[in-house]
């Protein structure tokens, strides 16, 4: 183990009385390793493993569906329903390779809602009939959820992170961000309701502080649980930072342990790369702006904060740590290239993280990521993830990083790796 020289590898206590070994956390990444049976595999457990002998402090794993008719992709893991002793056993390999240097792993719970992907199922649910519009992927148009829907829901939600804790993971993380289900309730754009769950702000955070109830009854009081939110939608009249900053306090009365703050969508992914006009002014790059706003979250009372999306350099992360009221730095695309990341920076061999996101491209100029062609801008990001994800897959096969991927290569392996699972999901329905 390297010898520390940074603030970033000190321990951090949560609220419940859990200590994290050091300030870096892995942000949620999907990792499309499973297949029909939405089950943990041999794979995650070697992937995770890796991750924890790099020096990351804690892991969030990518999203697990409480609802397998709900796939944020296919080959998600599911926690829905009685879990057979196969699935136990296999969410246990999970939890133990995650932990090994003295790692925590946590899940990642989420409903994908209206984003489920239309090739998953034609109808999703949300909180109204307002369909997702992007391009790149399909969004059916959703049913709005009935009551009886939303309790059972809330009930997924709490019996999963009750297998969590049953097969040894560290903590929970309930995806409340990136407009899933959950940031659909809270979003105006996408939540019509009259109801008790739509209108104003109180009622549309209600599913999620329904659902922190829910999760906090079936793991107790001592058990680290977490909530990605939103900064904003980055839409027009939708989540807002205002919005965030109250949803922040009553999470905080909830009393959560940890708020991941990141922002956007599918209609907006500010999540992986910030809208243009955000960008113009330099002193508000990536990095800086989600500091910014964290900067304001702690002024007000709110959870130990996480902030995810463009931390590189380990100046900026020392600061954020020390002047912004970060508690935990979340870092996600470069520990796809760089799974030792954490350990480098702790030793001082590197400054900064590999910045994967201007490096992965299909071209420069007219090819890259900012190409006038609408579509090839486009293609970049999907490559980019599709890379991440492609990295994944090279870890949990035992191999290190393959620098020599592509993103436009990256994008056609990942669609027919999708299509195989896919057509195996169509094989048992
Ligand atoms: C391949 C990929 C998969 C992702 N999957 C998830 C996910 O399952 N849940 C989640 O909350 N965020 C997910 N994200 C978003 C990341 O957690 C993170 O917020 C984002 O990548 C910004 O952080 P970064 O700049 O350090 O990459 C994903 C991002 C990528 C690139």
């Amino acid at each position: 183990m390297p010898e520390s020289t940074t603030v970033l590898n000190t321990p951090f206590t949560l609220p419940c009385g859990v200590t994290l070994k050091n300030r870096i956390a892995k942000g949620a990444m999907t990792e499309g390793l499973s297949d029909e049976t939405n089950m943990a595999k041999p794979s995650h457990a070697r992937l995770y493993r890796r991750w924890a002998e790099g020096g990351t402090g804690l892991l969030i794993t990518g999203n697990v569906m409480v609802d397998h008719r709900y796939l944020e992709r296919p080959g998600n893991i599911a926690i829905d329903g009685k879990q057979t002793n196969e699935q136990l056993s296999a969410l246990k390999d999970l939890s133990r390779s995650g932990q090994v240097n003295g790692t925590a792993i946590w899940i990642q719970l989420n409903h994908a809602g209206r984003q489920t992907p239309d090739f998953i199922n034609p109808q999703p649910v949300g909180p109204s009939a307002v369909q997702t519009h992007t391009s790149g992927v399909k969004f059916g148009l959703p049913r709005a959820l009935e009551e009886q829907d939303i309790q059972e829901i809330i009930q997924r939600f709490g019996y999963a992170a009750g297998i969590a804790r049953q097969t040894g993971f560290n903590g929970v993380q309930i995806h409340s961000a990136h407009g899933y289900l959950l940031s659909s309730f809270l979003n105006p754009n996408a939540n019509k309701r009259q109801d008790q769950w739509g209108g104003n702000l109180k009622n549309r955070a209600r599913l999620l502080r329904e659902v922190v109830r829910s999760v906090r009854e079936n793991v107790g009081p001592e058990y680290p649980v977490g909530v990605k939110l939103n900064s904003s939608d980055f839409q027009k009249g939708g989540f807002s930072n205002q919005d965030c900053i109250q949803v922040a306090q009553w999470l905080q009365e909830e009393g959560i342990d940890l708020l991941e703050i990141s922002g956007g969508n599918y209609e907006s992914p500010a999540m992986v790369d910030l809208p243009e006009e955000k960008q113009r002014d330099s002193t508000r790059k990536r990095e800086a702006y989600f500091l910014e706003f964290a900067q304001m979250l702690h002024d007000s009372k709110t959870p130990p904060l996480m902030v995810t999306g463009g931390n590189r350099t380990r100046q900026a992360m020392e600061k954020a740590i020390g002047q912004s009221g970060v508690s935990i730095i979340g870092i996600a695309r470069p520990l796809c290239g760089q799974p030792d990341g954490p350990n480098l920076i702790f030793s001082g061999a590197i400054g900064t993280l590999q910045k994967m996101e201007e490096e992965v491209r299909i071209g420069p100029g007219i090819l890259g990521f900012h190409s006038p062609f609408k579509f090839i801008a486009q293609l970049n990001g999907w490559g980019q993830l599709a890379w991440c994800v492609r990295q994944m897959h090279e870890m949990s096969e035992g191999c290190p990083p393959n620098r020599k991927f592509g993103a436009l290569g990256s994008f056609i392996w990942l669609e027919k790796h999708n299509k195989r699972i896919l057509t195996r999901m169509k094989g048992q329905s």
